[in-house]
């Protein structure tokens, strides 16, 4: 079967990754995919930065449009971000019959009804599992492992910029503006580092999780949302003092005659497992009512914990067209002989 061709738009940090990471991982990713994937052509405003990442093998060019226009690409992978050019984009791959990846959780909280919409009329598919908590596969825990649930309520440290500004304002006693300032030099925080701290970014994601959750339409104009720019050491440092931590939590929870969507700092216990969720990384809590609570646990932001992401996006589009049961089972990489219980 001919490999299933594959258009990147924007190849920064997460794209490079999501090159490198289907080079590196090529076969294993083809035997559990049942086809193989490549990325055959890519758009960026930077050529020749682009096609130093990618070599001379594929096909870059400044136009994304020309990618769309391909009939050759199956899927396009939206890693612009924004809700200008990256909307209309997306739109225009739906509109061309492409299935579309995007990591771009302000799109979707916006204007993702409009986009599912779209995609729903056409017949194809829009992917976003790297859209919330980077490498965590939330968004696949919440449609099928915990599909058979009524879900209660989710909570989760879904901004790794955030987390790790109160992390080290606790641990090292360091001034806000110092820690922000590093993780931008750390790339977790947003290109306008406003949506991380005044809790934009993890607002976004708490409204794909309710969508996805509660079936409610994606409508991030109806979250509370409050950052952590009014917080101070000292609020920080009384938290500790009475056995508490203070987190920035995105929340949305089934309540009487509807469903609640907020974000801003709580005082979470200090023995609970998610108030020792420390620095950059991400977790969720999600409540179900035959399952109980479950928590996921992870890198929330990076080039290879984003690209981890995609890939089993892509992953999981292409299944759709080689589909058979057989292809849902674990295929085989080693003999059993291969296989031994004596330690190493
Ligand atoms: N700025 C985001 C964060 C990046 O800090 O979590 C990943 O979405």
């Amino acid at each position: 079967m001919k490999p299933v061709q594959v258009g990147l738009l924007g190849i920064g940090t997460v794209g490079s990754g999501v090159y490198n990471v289907l080079k590196r991982n090529q076969a294993e990713i083809q035997r559990r995919a049942g086809r193989a994937i490549e990325i055959t052509m890519v758009a960026d405003l930077d050529v020749e930065r682009a096609q130093a990442v990618v070599g001379g093998a594929v096909r870059v060019v400044k136009d994304a449009r020309e990618v769309i226009a391909n009939p050759g690409i199956d899927i396009v992978i939206e890693l612009i971000g924004g809700y200008g050019v990256a909307r209309t984009l997306v739109m225009e791959a739906i509109a061309a019959g492409k299935h579309v990846v995007t990591a771009n959780k302000a799109l979707l909280a916006v204007h993702g009804t409009e986009i599912f919409a779209a995609a729903h009329e056409k017949g194809v598919m829009v992917a976003f599992e790297a859209a919330v908590a980077g490498g965590i596969p939330i968004i696949k825990a919440l449609r099928e492992g915990l599909t058979a649930n009524s879900i209660q309520w989710i909570a989760g440290i879904i901004n790794g910029t955030t987390n790790f500004i109160l992390s080290e304002m606790r641990d090292k006693g360091l001034d806000f503006d110092v820690v922000l300032k590093e993780a931008q030099r750390l790339g977790y925080a947003e290109a306008d580092p406003t949506f991380d701290i005044e809790g934009v970014d993890a607002a976004h994601k708490a409204t794909i999780m309710s969508a996805i959750a509660f079936g409610v339409p994606v409508q991030f104009d109806k979250a509370y949302v409050e950052g952590i720019t009014k917080l101070s050491a000292t609020d920080i440092e009384y938290a500790e003092q009475l056995g508490y931590r203070i987190k920035l939590l995105g929340i949305t929870k089934r309540v009487a005659g509807g469903i609640e969507l907020r974000v801003h700092p709580c005082l979470v216990p200090a023995k609970r497992l998610i108030a020792n969720v420390e620095g950059a990384m991400n977790a969720v809590v999600v409540q179900g009512d035959a399952v109980g609570t479950t928590l996921y646990y992870g890198k929330g932001a990076g080039s290879e914990p984003t690209a981890s992401a995609v890939i089993a996006d892509l992953v999981d589009i292409t299944r759709l067209h080689t589909t058979d049961a057989a292809n849902r089972v674990p295929h085989l990489a080693f003999q059993p002989d291969q296989m031994s219980g004596e330690p190493v």
